[in-house]
Formats: structure tokens, sequence, C-alpha cells
């Protein structure tokens, strides 16, 4: 790999790297859509990664789909598929793990202990064995980007961080390639993420801005929904992922629950609040 990235960037040519865990959707294929447009190559990882998987997680079910996933890349153009075993990425004895202090800790990091270093260790080794110019990733897991663009920028990695909007059914469902666990009764109550998301929205257009009233709002869609068990709801800093009071300059509103054993995330990010002093009238 490491090989075929440097003959490209020995022509001059920018490449671009997608790293996924396969089990590709729409979600995934709008990254390798915004990598063609900005790269002149493009690279795309398949690695279901164990180590940011729990013991109790589902690495062993995850769903995997590697000649389909082949297909969809080829018809999208992409030029490499990068698809290393196990052994090959976690040789026997590696002990040495890539970590981002306290954010790794937050959001999806409070309810998966490690699952962050899993996923900052298996990047930055990406990173290192493609060197792109520039990796996508979607905003769907606003954590990961947010601990991801942290690692960047700490250990000055030489890597263009490009983020893509969240990609959604057209009922509003995240896409995900856990979607693919949920029954028809779970799917159909999955949609609460997102019904409690465009509720807090709503407020925000309509004026809100303390952080109280439109958490307390998120949760009660929850407590309608019973079957489905919350993990978080959080408004937060999309940079520090901590919380905020008021979120007149801006803020991410991330949700994670369980709808049967099956755990899905989702987001909304909010603009600062146009200002309101009237200026220039
Ligand atoms: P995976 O869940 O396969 O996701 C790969 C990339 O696709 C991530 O950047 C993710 O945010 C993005 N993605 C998933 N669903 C999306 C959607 N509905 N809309 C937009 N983008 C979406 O995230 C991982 O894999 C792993 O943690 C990885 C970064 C590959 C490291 O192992």
């Amino acid at each position: 790999m490491r090989g075929a990235s440097r003959a490209v960037r020995r022509e001059g040519k920018r490449l671009a790297l997608v790293p996924t865990m396969g089990a590709l959707h729409e979600g995934h294929l709008s990254l390798v859509r915004a990598a063609r447009a900005a790269c002149d190559v493009v690279a795309a990882s398949i690695f279901v990664n164990p180590t940011q998987f729990g013991p109790n997680e589902d690495l062993a079910k995850y769903p995997r789909s590697f000649e389909r996933d082949c297909e969809m890349l080829e018809r999208e153009g992409v030029e490499f598929v990068f698809a290393p075993s196990v052994e090959e990425m976690y040789p026997a004895g590696a002990v040495t793990w890539v970590t981002v202090e306290e954010l790794s800790g937050k959001l999806d990091g409070g309810s998966r202990p490690g699952h962050f270093r899993g996923v900052t260790t298996v990047v930055a080794k990406l990173f290192h064995i493609v060197e792109p110019d520039k990796a996508f990733f979607g905003q769907k897991d606003a954590a990961q980007v947010a601990i991801i663009r942290r690692m960047v920028r700490d250990l000055n990695l030489a890597v263009e961080i490009v983020v893509c909007p969240i990609v959604r059914e057209a009922d509003g469902l995240a896409m995900s390639s856990r979607n693919a666990y949920l029954g028809p009764e779970e799917r159909k109550r999955a949609l609460v993420l997102h019904r409690a998301l465009v509720r807090v929205q709503r407020m925000v257009e309509a004026g809100e801005r303390d952080v109280g009233p439109l958490s307390a709002a998120g949760i009660y869609e929850f407590a309608r929904e019973s079957s489905v068990r919350l993990d978080y709801f959080e408004i937060v800093n999309p940079d520090t992922l901590d919380p905020v009071e008021d979120v007149s300059r801006g803020a991410l509103v991330a949700v994670a629950a369980y709808v049967g054993a099956t755990r899905l995330i989702d987001n909304i990010l909010l603009g600062p609040a146009k200002s309101d002093n009237h200026e220039g009238h």
C-alpha cells in the first residue's frame, strides 16, 4: 500500500484516504465522492478494527460484505482498496497506542471505554501506511471527528481532515452499518433519535438558547419511547466535547441510545446564532 501511494504522490497526484470498516452504504459513498472530487486518486480502507470494540460489543457479528463493498468502490472509481488482516495490523507483541487524553473519555468514550484509543491507534496507523494528502470522515461520528482532528493537530500529522455531512434514510434515520441489526419494529422505534434532535433544532430556530430546556425536550422524546434506552443526550462544544450552557456560539447536540440490543448514535451541529444587535441598518 505504501509503495502504491508513494508512486501516486511521486507523479505529483493528490491522494485521498477514506477509512471504513466495510458494510458500506450511501454514507460511506458520500465520503468517497467527496474524496473523488477533491483528489486525483482515492484509496479506501476496509478493516473491522478489533481494538475499538469492547469485550461485550459486536465485533464477532459486525456485518461483513467484502465482495459487495469492493464492487461498490469500483463503481465509484476508487483506485485502491486497502484491506489488511488483523495479524498484519496488529502483529503479536504490538503494545503501542495513540491516545487522545480527556476527549477520549467523552460522549461515546464514556460508555465505550477504550473505544477511541482503538480508533486513534488504527487511524494513525492508516495515515502512516497510506500517507494521504486528505482523509475523509463523516459528521455521523462527531466525537470521532473531534478526537481525530485533535490527534492530527497534537502530533503534527501531515494530513488534512475533511468532514462530510450525515447521510440519512428518507425518514431521517442516520445511515449506519448497524441499522442492519434492527428488526422491523425496532427500525420504527429508532426514529426517536432523529425526532429528538429535530425537536431541539426547532426550539433553537424559535429562539431558545438555554441548554436546560433544550436537553429536557430532547430527553422527553425518549421518555415517550420507553422501549428505547437512552445512553446519553448531550449538548457540547464540538471541538472540546465539553458541555455548554447555551448554544449561541454553536453547539453539537449528540445522542446515543440502545434500540433493543443495537446501539445507535446521531447528532446535529447547531451553527452560531445570528447576531441580534441589528448592526448596519
Ligand atoms: P465506519 O463506521 O465504517 O465509518 C466509516 C466512515 O463513514 C466514518 O468516517 C463515518 O463517520 C462515516 N459514516 C458512517 N455513516 C455515515 C453517514 N450516515 N453519513 C456520513 N458519514 C457516515 O468510523 C469508522 O468506520 C471507524 O471508526 C474508522 C474511522 C474506520 C476506524 O476504524
